[in-house]
């Protein structure tokens, strides 16, 4: 038996730990912005940048150099207890399971922060026991210092390994709350020969067949290398209720290509992307927000098809059954994020 037997599962991981949660909340999450805490400008504004983004998260991982983690450790939890962030989520990137940081970032944070941080996120998890030992590990840090919340436990898809395990990953515990693609992790877990964070490659292409003549162009069109991944990472996260994310783009300077990927994963089934500078929170609320015009057709579907059975024609496009659900999700997703933004709610006619 590789799951506790379903009349277990939600049975709190120690005594006196709050009851996990028997859903995961969808709360709007378009853009997970990263800061480093250790860095004395960043962490000064955060408060600012926290009015602007859906998810604010203080990284301790990757990018933090190894004499700067506990000053990023002390800096995540100065900020984390100093500022009310409203309704944006408070998250952290600790550092890997392996590291010589995780066992003191998840057992200081979980002390000295209250109820103020919502999610860990988990680098590098490889299969379900990792997320098997976050989760005691949680239970009892929650029981010791009284927390009556669950912190949920987001993991980092970005090992070969992961990738094998993602479905028993994302029902390894109910605090699972959801999934990001890393794709330089990745890259090198699997060999792959890109040096790119995410997007694209040239070399990465299919080409035309050749014509009539040997001298008719070929045109070639450039391929996402992250299609099947972020494919197989919704699949896996839609069947466990969970949240699939897009992770980092790291060419800051190319907001086109940032855009697009960012859009692909949307199309997907992805709820939002990491933005690593300012430059990418706008893209990002930008794409993982449905476009308006999306958002007024799916109302019209849905007022169309009365009860949601049958079948209509509406500007030479059948709807039925299946066409009503496609579009309550965009509708859904639409009023949600309404509820928190006047100008969407404005644009929506919601
Ligand atoms: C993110 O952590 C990545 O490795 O892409
Ligand atoms: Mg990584």
């Amino acid at each position: 038996m590789s799951l506790r037997p379903a009349n277990h599962f939600y049975a709190p991981m120690a005594l006196g730990a709050p009851e996990p949660p028997r859903a995961i909340p969808f709360r709007p999450s378009r853009m997970i912005h990263f800061f480093d805490p250790s860095n004395a400008k960043m962490a000064a504004k955060a408060p600012s940048i926290a009015a602007k983004v859906d998810v604010l998260l203080g990284n301790l991982e990757d990018a933090v150099a190894a004499d700067k983690k506990l000053d990023a450790r002390r800096g995540f939890i100065e900020i984390a207890t100093a500022h009310d962030f409203g309704e944006t989520q408070l998250w952290t990137r600790v550092n890997s399971l392996d590291s010589p940081w995780f066992l003191d970032d998840v057992t200081e944070i979980l002390a000295e922060t209250g109820g103020a941080v919502d999610v860990i996120m988990v680098p590098k998890v490889e299969g379900p026991w990792d997320i098997h030992y976050v989760d005691r590990l949680l239970a009892q840090l929650e029981a010791k210092n009284g927390r009556t919340k669950p912190v949920l436990v987001h993991a980092i898809l970005e090992t070969a390994l992961g990738v094998a395990n993602v479905e028993a990953i994302c029902g390894a515990s109910p605090r699972m709350q959801g999934l990001s693609l890393g794709p330089a992790d990745l890259a090198a877990s699997r060999r792959m020969k890109t040096t790119r964070v995410g997007g694209g490659h040239p070399g990465y292409l299919v080409r035309a067949d050749p014509g009539e003549s040997e001298a008719a162009p070929r045109p070639t069109a450039q391929q996402d290398l992250w299609h099947y991944t972020v494919a197989r990472m919704v699949d896996a996260c839609a069947a466990h209720g969970i949240l699939p994310y897009y992770g980092p783009f790291g060419d800051i300077r190319d907001t086109v290509a940032t855009e697009d990927q960012f859009r692909n994963a949307f199309l997907l089934g992805c709820v939002g992307a990491w933005s690593l500078h300012p430059v990418q929170i706008g893209i990002a609320k930008k794409v993982f927000s449905p476009p308006v015009d999306e958002v007024k057709w799916a109302l019209r579907v849905i007022e169309a098809m009365g009860d949601g059975t049958g079948a209509v024609m509406i500007d030479g496009k059948m709807q039925d059954d299946a066409t009503v659900k496609q579009c309550k999700v965009v509708v859904d997703l639409a009023t949600l994020l309404a509820e928190r933004d006047p100008e969407l709610a404005e644009a929506y006619g919601l």
